[in-house]
């Protein structure tokens, strides 16, 4: 550590005239966790320096030494041999600090027109790209397995249900490929979200700009940015984009929660619609007979912690006049374990979707139960000429009359059916069927095994294409 940085804690001016206490430092520093930004920290400083050097405000010397110093940084970091002070607050002090011990003068001009203001918001920007980027592909995967397991299953048939009662049939693909509609769109919020990340606010300095003649738009262009924040004030201080990551990666979680919910339902003995593989499920220390689903309820539990970030994201950023406060030191570890339960989630679930090993027999057991055809009924009569609100009513007495005899729809005696509405022909028996009423719903988002096979064949040649 350069001696000017070590004795005034993390390289204030002469204006401090004691060191700082101990536990203030502690309170105050980042570094042991924003030293997750030191690549991009890197990239954004290699980025500033090649600019400075272009417009004339460094000399050729000056940037190969930065060049050089950086490079070694680099090593150091990756290879476990950088030696990380808390002395000095956070991973740009740190950073900047072994530079200048490096490569001297050269080191202490790197900052000349920046300030940690938009380095950091530049640094973010940066890495969150990155992790949307690597979002958007396990979502990706994610849905390639989903949509697999669904054109397999095109034609399983179970219970669909509302308020948890069995209400009509499905197909188990059809419910799959619900999931892959929700997983779509959480794909399509992250892109949006990322266009408004890939903004570059280094220029802003501390605040107001620079001095300086400098050129945002070649350190835009070396970053991959693609727009440059407009206004100095704005770029340093806002964080709506990291709420915006947070509030998309809420929507993911939910989604693998409300999937993870019925994983665990599907897998208990009294539905017993699936198994799941062992290495996705623990045992019980008492309970010999035990195999728990402990994946998804830890998804489901994980999707609080997500939750949790964005509030604590939202809640941060409420009360901050313009423009930088230190409140915004706050965004990173929320913003750090959103990323990490997001992708670890992902990458999870992605593998645990392929062995889930449907028991078709079960759903199908089970969607005999509840007369899930009733509707179907209804419509055959409709067809015949009875409006829906009679045909609904006349369909009621039926099915009161097959659970007092303790059978299904389809069981009762044709003479039985035709009591109730003189309409009712031999027929019939093809709608009250499980496959005649999934093969009726034979249009676009269906559940017709036909059009399900469709729709799975379309989204992996969606996700293919992506
Ligand atoms: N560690 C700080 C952060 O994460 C960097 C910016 C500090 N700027 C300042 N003026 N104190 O926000």
């Amino acid at each position: 550590m350069s001696d000017q940085l070590a004795n005034k804690s993390a390289g204030w001016s002469g204006l401090f005239s004691e060191p700082m206490d101990e536990l203030v430092k502690r309170y105050t520093a980042s570094v042991d966790f924003d030293r997750a930004l030191a690549e991009v920290d890197i990239q954004g400083s290699l980025a500033h320096a090649r600019m400075l050097e272009a417009a004339g405000i460094i000399d050729a010397r000056d940037l190969s030494d930065i060049e050089r110093g950086l490079t070694q940084i680099r090593q150091e970091i990756e290879g476990g041999t950088f030696d990380w002070s808390l002395d000095l607050e956070d991973v740009h002090l740190n950073i900047e600090a072994r530079l200048t011990a490096l490569v001297g003068d050269a080191g202490k001009r790197l900052h000349t027109g920046r300030s940690r203001n938009d380095q950091v918001a530049t640094d973010i920007r940066l890495w969150l790209r990155g992790t949307i980027d690597n979002a958007i592909d396990q979502l990706t995967a994610l849905q390639t397995s989903l949509a697999t397991l669904a054109l397999e299953h095109a034609g399983t048939i179970m219970p669909g249900f509302t308020h948890l009662q069995v209400a009509q049939p499905v197909t188990f693909g059809h419910h799959l490929l619900a999931y892959v509609e929700m997983f779509a769109r959480d794909a399509e919020r992250l892109a949006d979200a990322r266009r408004r990340v890939n903004r570059l606010p280094l220029g802003a300095a501390a605040l107001a700009g620079t001095t300086f003649p400098i050129d945002r738009q070649r350190v835009a262009d070396a970053l991959g940015f693609e727009a440059i924040a407009a206004n100095s004030l704005d770029a340093v201080s806002d964080r709506d984009f990291a709420i915006e990551f947070c509030a998309a990666a809420s929507l993911v979680m939910i989604h693998v929660s409300r999937l993870s919910e019925e994983l665990v339902l599907w897998m208990s003995p009294a539905m017993g619609f699936i198994d799941m593989a062992d290495r996705f499920c623990t045992g019980s220390s008492i309970m010999p007979q035990k195999k728990n689903p402990d994946v998804p309820e830890l998804a489901r539990g994980k999707t609080g912690r997500v939750i949790g970030a964005l509030v604590t994201l939202t809640t941060l950023m409420k009360g901050q006049p313009l423009a930088y406060n230190k409140d915004n030191q706050e965004d990173k570890e929320p913003l750090f374990d959103t990323a990490r339960t997001l992708l670890e989630t992902l990458r999870i679930f992605t593998d645990l979707i392929p062995g889930i090993a449907p028991r078709p027999e079960r759903m199908r057991a089970a969607a005999l139960q509840g007369f899930s055809t009733a509707t179907d009924l209804a419509d055959y009569l409709v067809r015949r000429g009875l409006p829906f609100r009679a045909a609904h009513e006349t369909v009621a007495r039926a099915v009161r009359e097959a659970s007092d005899r303790g059978v299904d729809l389809a069981e009762l005696p044709l003479d039985v059916l035709t009591a109730f509405d003189s309409r009712i022909e031999a027929d019939v028996f093809e709608v009250l069927t499980l496959e005649g009423s999934v093969a009726a719903r034979d249009h676009f988002g269906g559940t017709a095994p036909a059009r399900v096979a469709d729709a799975a064949r379309a989204a992996l040649d969606r996700l293919a294409a992506r």
